[in-house]
């Protein structure tokens, strides 16, 4: 490492507090500094190319070099750099924006709203929901479920609908408001003999269970991403999704799609909800959006969701929710640039195309020692390693593994994510078969490292 990477470790270690990250580890070894990408490799200050298997954060769809996404924003801000969209005013990029996202959307989408981040996105519909129920005349429905390890973002409200105890904790969170279902783990919850349309319909019996419990006529939504990712990358069991939507249509609850992470051809559709024939009413997206080349998010949703926004409008006179840089110019240009990309080469096609090879190969790590349960769509792939598979025993957790094969991964050249002892593997959209072969390797090699040391200590 030369003198100018150890400066600024040093400073980084000296001043910036880092989010989700354990501070301690920070304090004492600073962070890994990434200086550039190309392509899914990502270099640091080390010297070291690594294959990014985490999309950054599940985000990174076009790779990390892409002049026209570049010039796309410097052309924005050399015409327009800011614009607000505040106050009845708006710009050409943002205009064009919404019409090509609702064209985009799953079936009955017609509005759009856009903020900068997932978070902010998931918070202004919780927001709507609370908003149009109160002209809806059902003030009184203000519940909102997530799940158990679901993750919808970093708000206050948004935190407290995920379900990711570690984020409640010593935060005085979740909100009352608040609630959350079961995880669809299949192999980890089944009963044994219990098949997978069997354990989705008790995950919708023990929702409803819930639901009653509370009072469906408070209950306003049930946000949900189609396939989990921050919990885990968890694919959902079958029949999942037909059993839960019965439940909430019996009780007319309302469903968010979560497409942060799966929207843009993630699972080898435009969105999760395609994937596994979800109905939302609302749909969030972000990260792809703009192929994480600015920060960039929107809420879509319905014509009759809007009606009643307009009787709260008329009746105070404004709409009052919003964000400065809602719908900023430079944003709205990337994500109009992004999507124009995503079409010309076919973006959902050639997952489609390199995910037969991407599962494969992941589906051939199923019987290493190490793996219990490798399921995955698309691009996306989830990992479950445990001490026993068969009897489903989970290392304890005090051996870290799921670390210590984010880390001998590391060390070989790919960027994975642990959370606790499953992994999470989810490159760029545009890897090709040879990177899908490099990495997959790469991935094998670690395990094979982890297990070298695990061995020993079970
Ligand atoms: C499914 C999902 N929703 C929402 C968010 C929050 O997005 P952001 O970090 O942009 O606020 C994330 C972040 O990873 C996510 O994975």
């Amino acid at each position: 490492m030369n003198v100018d990477a150890k400066r600024l470790i040093e400073q980084d270690k000296a001043h910036h507090v880092h989010p989700q990250s354990n501070l301690r580890q920070h304090a004492e070894h600073g962070p890994t500094m990434i200086t550039h990408g190309k392509g899914v490799y990502i270099y640091d200050t080390e010297g070291n190319e690594i294959i990014d298997g985490f999309s950054g954060l599940g985000c990174v769809s076009l790779g990390y070099h892409n002049e026209r996404l570049s010039n796309a924003a410097k052309r924005q801000m050399d015409i327009l750099p800011f614009a607000p969209t505040f106050y009845n005013r708006s710009h050409p990029r943002v205009a064009e924006l919404g019409e090509r996202l609702i064209n985009l959307a799953p079936g009955g989408m017609n509005k759009v709203m856009f903020q900068c981040s997932g978070s902010e996105a998931n918070d202004t519909a919780i927001k709507l929901l609370w908003y149009t129920n109160t002209a809806r005349g059902e003030p009184e429905r203000r519940k909102i479920f997530g799940r158990v390890r679901g993750y919808h973002g970093n708000t206050v409200a948004t935190v407290s609908l995920s379900g990711q105890p570690h984020m409640h904790a010593k935060f005085g969170l979740p909100l009352p408001e608040f609630k959350h279902t079961e995880l669809p783990n299949y192999y980890r919850f089944h009963i044994d003999g219990e098949s997978e349309e069997e354990f989705s319909a008790r995950m919708a019996a023990e929702f409803e269970k819930l639901i009653l419990a509370e009072g469906p006529e408070t209950v306003a939504a049930f946000f949900a991403e189609p396939a989990i990712s921050g919990g885990g990358a968890l694919m959902p069991p079958e029949g999942y999704w037909k059993e839960m939507q019965a439940v909430l249509r019996k009780y007319d609850i309302k469903l968010v799609s979560d497409e942060v992470v799966c929207g843009f051809g993630r699972t080898g559709n435009m969105w999760g909800s395609e994937t596994w024939g979800m109905e939302p009413d609302m749909v969030s997206c972000a990260k792809a959006l703009s192929a994480a080349f600015f920060p960039i998010s929107a809420l879509m949703f319905k014509d009759e969701m809007y009606a009643d926004m307009m009787k709260n409008s008329d009746e105070m006179g404004t709409f009052g929710h919003g964000y400065t840089y809602a719908g900023h110019p430079v944003g709205a240009a990337v994500g109009l640039e992004a999507l124009d990309i995503y079409e010309e080469i076919d973006l959902v096609g050639h997952v489609r195309k390199v995910s037969a090879r991407f599962l494969e190969k992941c589906h051939a790590m199923a019987d290493h020692p190490l793996v219990a349960e490798v399921r995955g769509v698309g691009l996306f792939c989830g990992f479950e390693l445990m001490q026993d598979a068969k009897a489903r025993v989970p290392f304890d957790p005090a051996l870290k593994v799921g670390e210590m094969v984010q880390n001998f991964a590391h060390d070989r050249g790919l960027y994975l994510r642990a959370i606790g002892d499953r992994m999470s593997f989810m490159p760029p959209l545009i890897i090709n078969e040879e990177e899908i072969d490099l990495a997959t390797e790469r991935f094998k090699d670690a395990l094979d490292d982890a297990w070298e040391v695990v061995r020993n200590k079970i």
